[in-house]
């Protein structure tokens, strides 16, 4: 079976402590995953440290990071870059959240540039994709995301680009309590595919995971993830409760 994951995307919120306690309270549900699944914490970056530390020894639990730099390194002020994540042990890297686009104005050619600087440094990046609602309105969803896609992935190899992860986030359902119905996510998920098969091949399209972001919540995580297509969420504010989000990662295929 294809990985399927529960990414907790914890954005900028939390202190230390907070996130100290929050870990503490999901890892105590002692959940066991199986092979094909993983629960992933996308922490601030002064959190990555204490997340590594506290999910080792965890079977399929990981830190990730939020972003990283489109340089590999040198004088950025304020950056971090993937050499430096490898270097703490980081395996996974948000990428492209819409928020990072929209206040951050991060473009398709500047993600390109982290994907390649992630992959280069053995990190997976988690891509971040998804439509406004305007561009959903008048039913350009499709190629506004083919267009997102092919910028910044279409040029990588069928080797490389088997090691992304894609995270489908209609924007008009983040943090915005409307989630895309069963059907949308089902539909945008299996167009994704679509488009992996047709610039690679069927089985890189079947092999890359493509998860679902978007109010996700304990009460719809279920039926989300039971769609054929939805290889999990990228959970933002449900991920900041144990209860809530222990559900979600029981919610795996
Ligand atoms: P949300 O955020 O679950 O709060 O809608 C999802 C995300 O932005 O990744």
């Amino acid at each position: 079976m294809r990985q399927q994951i529960a990414a907790a995307n914890w954005k900028m919120n939390l202190t230390y402590q907070q996130g100290e306690q929050l870990l503490d309270g999901i890892l105590n549900a002692n959940i066991q995953l199986a092979a094909h699944q993983s629960a992933v914490f996308a922490v601030p970056f002064p959190y990555l440290v204490m997340a590594t530390q506290k999910l080792s020894g965890r079977n399929n639990y990981f830190a990730s990071a939020q972003n990283c730099s489109d340089q590999k390194s040198g004088a950025y002020t304020g950056e971090v870059a993937a050499e430096m994540l490898k270097s703490i042990n980081i395996r996974y890297c948000v990428l492209g959240h819409s928020e990072r686009r929209e206040y951050f104005f991060e473009g398709n050619q500047s993600l390109a540039k982290k994907v390649e600087l992630c992959l280069a440094n053995d990190i997976t990046p988690i891509f971040c994709c998804g439509e406004t609602l305007s561009i959903r309105e008048v039913g350009a969803q499709e190629g506004f995301v083919e267009t997102q896609l092919m910028e910044s992935l279409f040029h990588f190899t069928e080797e490389d680009v088997r090691k992304v992860v894609i995270a489908y986030e209609p924007i008009w359902a983040i943090g915005t309590g409307k989630t895309a119905s069963v059907e949308q996510a089902q539909e945008m998920h299996a167009h994704i595919r679509g488009l992996f098969a047709k610039k690679y091949n069927q089985a890189t399209a079947q092999h890359i995971p493509i998860l679902y972001g978007g109010s996700v919540k304990a009460a719809n995580a279920g039926e989300l993830f039971h769609s054929p297509d939805v290889d999990g969420g990228l959970v933002g504010g449900a991920s900041l409760n144990a209860t809530e989000f222990t559900s979600i990662i029981r919610a795996l295929k």
